[in-house]
């Protein structure tokens, strides 16, 4: 499969930002590890990072016609970024949530999700595990 993980704001400070919450790994340890790992070897992963909303909805359009499967972290615009579920809708290719962190036991506006209805899965609280279990999820629907 060819999957795109896409990384949103404020999460290329990954290492640095809180670490209490996110841990210490960059985000390019993480996406180092996830490239290690056996179930990755038959995929091709390719990662995209921005700050900004219309990028990361350009890049989902740019996904039309050759990507297979979508791992999505998008930071805080999971929880209003309505331009963003529109985008996920529109696209028709299977995409996860995935939060480092768990949004749940977190502050009350961290609770919402306004993408977890055009996601076929959301995995929160699981640090960076949770985009293995995205791949995996991807590979299962794939079959
Ligand atoms: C996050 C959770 C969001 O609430 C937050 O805004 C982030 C990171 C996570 O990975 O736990 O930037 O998506």
């Amino acid at each position: 499969m060819n999957i795109l993980v896409i990384n949103g704001p404020n999460l290329n400070l990954l290492g640095i930002r809180e670490p209490d919450i996110y841990g210490h790994e960059t985000l390019s340890d993480i996406e180092k590890w996830l490239n290690d790992q056996e179930e990755s070897n038959c995929h091709t992963i390719t990662w995209f990072h921005s700050n900004h909303e219309g990028a990361i909805i350009d890049r989902l359009h740019e996904a039309m016609g050759n990507t297979d499967g979508i791992i999505i972290n998008p930071g805080a615009l999971t929880h209003y970024s309505f331009a963003l579920r529109d985008a996920i809708a529109s696209i028709n290719i299977p995409t996860v949530e995935v939060h480092l962190s768990d949004i749940y036991s977190r502050e009350v506006f961290r609770k919402v999700s306004v993408i977890k209805d055009v996601c076929i899965k959301q995995i929160s609280g699981m640090g960076k595990i949770g985009y293995l279990e995205g791949v995996k999820k991807l590979s299962i629907i794939s079959k």
